[in-house]
């Protein structure tokens, strides 16, 4: 039988004699508690190996906060707890630095408001990857996997000498669903198939990123393109669950892009 491990840290005491609680300040009308995953490889047990992690509860005054989570972290950060660890650019959904889990969905902290979230608000890291520290994602694979795909345009014919190299508008729709990924990982990191095979599968993210070059009619690389992921781990460990468009907090559908890069595969035996 298949064994799945759980990748490290992923165990902790919910509610476990380590969580800490920080109240509200006296006064506050509008409180809402956000619970936060807090993960510290340099704070160690008696043995002297990294603790387990631990869920904190900050209670915010919303009134005195701003709608969004990425709003609440850094006024955690700023306020309360500076040890808290997340990461954050551009705080308008287009650097895809915030990416992690709230309220259960792999999602942007910095467009996703705390008014759609009923109870208390739940963060975690994206799930299935090492934690670096908190809410940090170690994307290292991550990159190395995007950086696979050659992400770029490949061409071998000379550069016209007046011009760029042209596109009509009808080929410069094809990349439209494509070219507004922000390369944020959540919904590689919502991908079962991802998550138990990681090492080997490039996963959704990656694989749009590669069809949005096969498509694109002024590459001229599309046959090695194509040749690079027909392997039954790059590609085929695909199941079409469809985890990766509902998660995608820029409405793409990857599980459509890697669809058509099977297609390819297949019209070009024909
Ligand atoms: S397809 Fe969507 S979820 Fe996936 S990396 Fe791109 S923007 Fe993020
Ligand atoms: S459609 Fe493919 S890539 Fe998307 S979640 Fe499912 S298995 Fe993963
Ligand atoms: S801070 Fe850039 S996407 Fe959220």
């Amino acid at each position: 039988m298949v064994e799945f491990a759980l990748p490290r840290n992923s165990k902790f005491n919910k509610n476990g004699k380590d969580g800490r609680i920080y109240k509200a300040p006296a006064g506050a009308k509008k409180v809402r508690k956000v619970k936060v995953y807090r993960w510290n490889p340099e704070d160690l047990n008696e043995k002297g190996e990294p603790k387990n992690p631990r869920l904190d509860t900050y209670e915010i005054d919303m009134d005195n906060c701003g709608p969004m989570v990425l709003d609440a972290l850094i006024k955690i950060k700023n306020e309360v707890d500076s040890s808290l660890t997340f990461r954050r650019s551009c705080r308008e959904g287009i650097c895809g630095s915030c990416a992690m889990n709230i309220d259960g969905t792999n999602t942007l902290a910095c467009i996703k408001d705390c008014g759609d979230i009923k109870g208390d608000i739940n963060v975690y890291p994206l799930p299935h990857m090492p934690v670096v520290k908190d809410l940090v994602p170690d994307l290292n694979n991550f990159y190395a996997q995007y950086e696979s795909v050659q992400p770029w345009l490949k061409t071998d014919s000379a550069a016209p000498a007046s011009s760029e190299r042209l596109q009509s508008p009808e080929d410069r729709d094809k990349l439209d669903g494509l070219y507004e990924c922000i390369l944020c990982a959540c919904c590689s990191a919502s991908c079962p198939s991802y998550w138990w095979n990681s090492d080997k599968y490039l996963g959704p993210a990656v694989l749009l990123q590669a069809y949005r070059w096969i498509i694109d009619s002024r590459d001229e690389a599309t046959g090695s393109r194509l040749d690079e992921l027909e392997d039954p781990f790059k590609l085929y460990r695909c199941h079409t669950i469809m985890n990766c468009a509902n998660t995608c907090p820029k409405g793409l559908n990857p599980g459509k892009a890697i669809a058509e890069i099977k297609k390819l595969i297949v019209e070009r035996k024909g």
